[in-house]
């Protein structure tokens, strides 16, 4: 949980925000910017207190969302969970559209709100409900498990639901034998990998879905960077390719990467994923050194703070998550087994 000062002053975010430098000039904080982004990051700690409202945050969004109106930051499944716990009345949630889906799966009674600009993402839109129906009757007897990164219509298709933190401990843990993982082709083949690693013997297809900031990374970069910094951890996300995984410290989840990060005693980094995890890094660990280059999400981006403050005021109608309660009762079956095997 993130604590926030009800008001705060251009010098206060100035001082919270000045040491990162990501992504060229989109995360960069002079004292003049927090100066124009301060009044409406009041406005929307004021407003959230009127409608009980509560912002979940994923770390790829902006700095100044994270650190000046967010409640909780987070990776998928933790921010899954606390949209699960949560008393407020309304949720807000900055992210992608489907991760406000999730939240709305789990809590039906409730207003959620989704800021961003531009709906789904390259790998949550590789995939649609009739194409799970026609391979669930290509791969008949196969246990269908879905990433989080789709759509409400593909999880109700779906058997188990699973984020970057537990898929492999899921697949393990399914009883069968014989797995169907979408969408993401690069998150299945590490699958089909580390399940032969374990020594788990399980049959698995996967979908062709990629994400377009993940798939971008390839090894020659951690050989290159290597060379200059012999000492540097490489830490990555499961959706990059099987080679940059097979080359990296560490894999994990976006809060395992940063969790990595401040257990490692080491001084330099390169973070194969969204520049936000490397904005995180910067400002909570400013004495750990970044190296190399990171890439932005168009999709997570998209949400600023005027479009949350906006969907607070006056929510448009595709801001406010509406679902077909037929799919969205079992899309929920299929996320409560995700916990259900989580818990395990
Ligand atoms: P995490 O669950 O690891 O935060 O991943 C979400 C995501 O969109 C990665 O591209
Ligand atoms: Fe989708 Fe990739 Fe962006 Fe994550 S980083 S939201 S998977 S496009």
């Amino acid at each position: 949980m993130l604590t926030k000062q009800r008001q705060i002053t251009p010098e206060q975010l100035h001082e919270s925000l000045k040491n990162i430098r990501v992504g060229g000039t989109v995360c960069h904080y002079s004292l003049k910017k927090c100066a124009e982004l301060v009044p409406v990051i009041n406005e929307i700690n004021e407003l959230k207190e009127e409608l009980n409202a509560v912002i979940l945050v994923h770390s790829y969004v902006s700095p100044e969302i994270v650190y000046g109106v967010g409640d909780y930051v987070g990776d998928s499944y933790a921010l899954s969970k606390n949209a699960m716990e949560t008393k407020a009345d309304v949720i807000v949630f900055a992210a992608v559209r489907f991760m406000g889906e999730t939240a709305k799966i789990m809590n039906p009674g409730k207003e959620v709100l989704i800021p961003t600009a531009l709906d789904g993402c390259t790998l949550a839109d590789s995939i649609n409900a009739a194409e799970v129906r026609r391979l669930r009757r290509q791969f008949p007897g196969y246990t269908f498990v879905c990433y989080i990164n789709t759509t409400a219509e593909v999880k109700a298709e779906c058997d188990v639901c699973v984020t970057s933190s537990n898929v492999y401990k899921i697949v393990e843990r399914v009883p069968s034998d014989k797995i169907y993982f979408l969408p993401d082709k690069l998150m299945g083949q590490n699958l089909v990998n580390e399940m032969y690693a374990r020594g788990v013997h399980k049959t698995i297809s996967y979908y062709t879905g990629a994400c377009y900031v993940h798939e971008e990374y390839g090894q020659d970069q951690i050989f290159r960077i290597r060379t200059e910094y012999p000492n540097v951890k490489v830490v990555s996300h499961p959706e990059c390719s099987p080679a940059v995984v097979a080359h990296s410290d560490f894999v994990g989840s976006t809060a395992e990467m940063l969790g990595y990060m401040r257990e490692t005693e080491s001084k330099e980094f390169l973070m194969l994923t969204e520049c936000g995890l490397s904005s995180r890094l910067q400002k909570e660990f400013p004495e750990k050194k970044l190296v190399g280059t990171c890439t932005l999400c168009r999709y997570m981006k998209s949400n600023t703070l005027e479009d949350i403050l906006r969907v607070m005021k006056n929510p448009a109608p595709r801001d406010r998550v509406v679902l077909d309660e037929a799919v969205r009762r079992r899309a929920a079956r299929t996320i409560e087994a995700m916990f259900h095997y989580t818990r395990q």
